[in-house]
């Protein structure tokens, strides 16, 4: 069988623009970037704990963060054809209202400008696979702490004007509320006209309570928020649009859940009884109105998957609960979990996800394929 296309679909750039922003802050999120030693980037609020010595707190930041020949070397060491970049967590999310518009207006211009130059370099060495394309694509920014969702809408209007856009990306705060924030409806409504898809992506993790504490969080460093506050964030978050009934009102947003849904696919069932069983819901005569749609219903319809979970267990509940193979989008992550030995070229995290499909759909090449990049080029229109 030949090589089948590979789209990375979840993978991640901070323009330098952004990365000069950051080294001019002092609170989360921010680099640290001292004349001796090397820069750290510190962008959780766990990282900023005051009892780890800040040239240790976060995690090394490189070139591989901001600069997208990095990027196209990473793909080319590994099979990858074509990259939807994002910006990475967190977003435009802390600055002031007064600032939001122009920078989302900024970094969706770079993303853009970006893919475009890629296309058209001509980079002998870059492959060009989807005809007539770029190998680069973006999900934008939005200016979520403007003054006013008008803002936020207007953003998502001005997308339709750069060609390599497909969706954006967004995490799981929204307006400052959460995601079942009644004002958010008309960014769901813009995104529902538009059909950008909504790359639904955790930061925030879980409070350090919820892992024993700060020391104990610090004791294991990234393992705890990173395996289980981000997924569980993501978890919550879509399970408050649910509950507030977004799924119900916009039927037609499309959304792509970050590693594999966090943990939505394996608790789906439980939600769903939970939901059978709560007595605040008009429909058990209570008064909250509650959802109408079922999660299976959403999950089939509303909902796409990336496939970067790191094992078959994970990919099976993906598969599963979306009814088909066919909302299952490879991705890498990138350029977070690089290895930890230095000039290594095979970076684990990728490798682990590769076995992971191949273990999963043994023995069928056209699944493999269409989880590889099949089902992106046809879900974000790349060919
Ligand atoms: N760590 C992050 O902060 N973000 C990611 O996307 C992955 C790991
Ligand atoms: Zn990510």
């Amino acid at each position: 069988m030949s090589k089948p296309l590979v789209v990375d679909i979840h993978t991640h750039v901070y323009p330098p623009s952004y990365m000069a922003m950051l080294r001019a802050r002092k609170t989360v999120p921010y680099i640290h970037d001292p004349e001796q030693g090397e820069p750290r980037l510190i962008i959780l609020s766990s990282d900023d704990d005051p009892a780890i010595p800040i040239d240790q707190r976060g995690r090394p930041v490189d070139s591989s963060y901001s600069d997208i020949n990095v990027k196209l070397t990473f793909m080319q060491q590994h099979g990858i054809d074509s990259s939807v970049i994002s910006l990475a967590n967190p977003w435009l999310d802390f600055l002031d209202p007064s600032e939001a518009q122009e920078w989302a207006r900024r970094i969706n211009d770079d993303l853009e400008e970006t893919c475009a130059s890629v296309n058209l370099s001509g980079n002998p060495d870059q492959k060009l696979p989807l005809k007539g394309r770029s190998s680069l694509f973006a999900f934008a920014v939005l200016p979520l702490s403007a003054p006013s969702p008008d803002i936020i809408v207007e953003e998502i209007k001005r997308l339709r004007s750069l060609p390599h856009v497909r969706g954006v990306i967004m995490g799981t705060s929204g307006l400052g509320n959460g995601l079942d924030d009644e004002k958010l409806g008309p960014v769901w409504a813009a995104l529902e006209e538009t059909q950008l898809l909504l790359f639904l992506h955790p930061h925030y993790g879980l409070p350090n309570e919820a892992f024993g504490g700060a020391e104990v969080t610090a004791r294991y460093g990234h393992v705890l928020p990173l395996a289980l506050g981000f997924p569980l964030e993501t978890t919550i978050a879509v399970t408050r649009m649910l509950l507030s009934r977004v799924f119900d009102k916009f039927p037609r947003l499309q959304l792509l859940l970050a590693h594999s849904g966090g943990t939505l696919p394996f608790l789906a069932g439980r939600i769903e009884s939970c939901i059978m069983h709560e007595r605040n819901f008009v429909k058990n005569g209570g008064n909250v109105p509650g959802p109408q749609r079922s999660i299976w219903e959403i999950l089939k319809t509303n909902i796409f998957l990336d496939a970067v979970v790191y094992g078959v267990a994970g990919l099976k509940a993906a598969v599963t609960v979306g009814g088909a193979t066919d909302r299952l989008m490879f991705g890498t992550d990138h350029p977070f979990f690089p290895p930890l030995t230095e000039g290594e070229k095979d970076w684990l995290s990728v490798t682990t996800n590769y076995k992971a499909i191949e273990e999963t759909f043994k023995d069928e090449n056209e699944t493999v394929a269409a989880v590889l990049g099949g089902n992106a080029a046809r879900i974000l229109s790349l060919e």
